[in-house]
């Protein structure tokens, strides 16, 4: 994998509207099974407003989206990423790098301390993600899965709450 910047002729990273939703639930169900309502990640999704929702569309189709989160690792406020997803025919061409990019563009507008994940250092770490240890995720996470990228604090501790606007 490399960490070269994404091509200049992909679709453009835009805000998920309204109407999105639907396309939005099908790609993930999709690319995570309908397993996914089971997962902690999940489970602290439930307790949290969003922040940001991000699609990439082609021909007015959804083919790439992300959300984020609001949430606190102990007295730190912060976003939780996910889920991110591209359609599997689309993969591989940099929306994935694009997607997570503006994430991190929400968080800095957000103005939060970093963005927590459970995800795959091999895909997220390009992007600074790092394993922290030290915060407790409501329900159980690998803890080789559960990643940090600092904005403003390098490794939070603490209960991970999700949090109401
Ligand atoms: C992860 C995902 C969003 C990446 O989207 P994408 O548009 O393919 O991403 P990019 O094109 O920017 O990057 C692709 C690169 O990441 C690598 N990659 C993708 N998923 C990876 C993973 N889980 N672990 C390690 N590397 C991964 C690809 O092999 C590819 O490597 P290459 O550049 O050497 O070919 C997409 O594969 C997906 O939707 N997967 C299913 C859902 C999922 O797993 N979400 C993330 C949870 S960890």
């Amino acid at each position: 994998m490399s960490a070269q910047p994404a091509p200049a002729n992909l679709p453009p990273v835009e805000p998920e509207t309204p109407a999105d939703a639907g396309q939005v639930t099908a790609l993930v169900d999709s690319a995570f099974g309908p397993g996914r309502h089971a997962k902690t990640a999940e489970r602290l999704r439930e307790t949290s407003s969003p922040a940001c929702g991000l699609v990439v569309r082609h021909d007015g189709r959804v083919i790439g989206s992300v959300r984020l989160w609001r949430i606190r690792v102990g007295e730190t406020r912060a976003l939780f990423l996910g889920p991110i997803a591209v359609d599997a025919t689309e993969r591989r061409a940099g929306l994935g790098a694009a997607l997570v990019e503006a994430s991190l563009e929400c968080a800095a507008r957000e103005g939060v301390a970093g963005v927590l994940l459970v995800g795959d250092l091999p895909f997220f770490g390009r992007f600074g993600f790092l394993e922290l240890s030290g915060a407790a995720m409501p329900g159980p996470v690998d803890p080789r899965r559960l990643l940090w990228r600092p904005i403003s604090v390098e490794a939070p501790a603490g209960a991970v709450i999700g949090l109401r606007d």
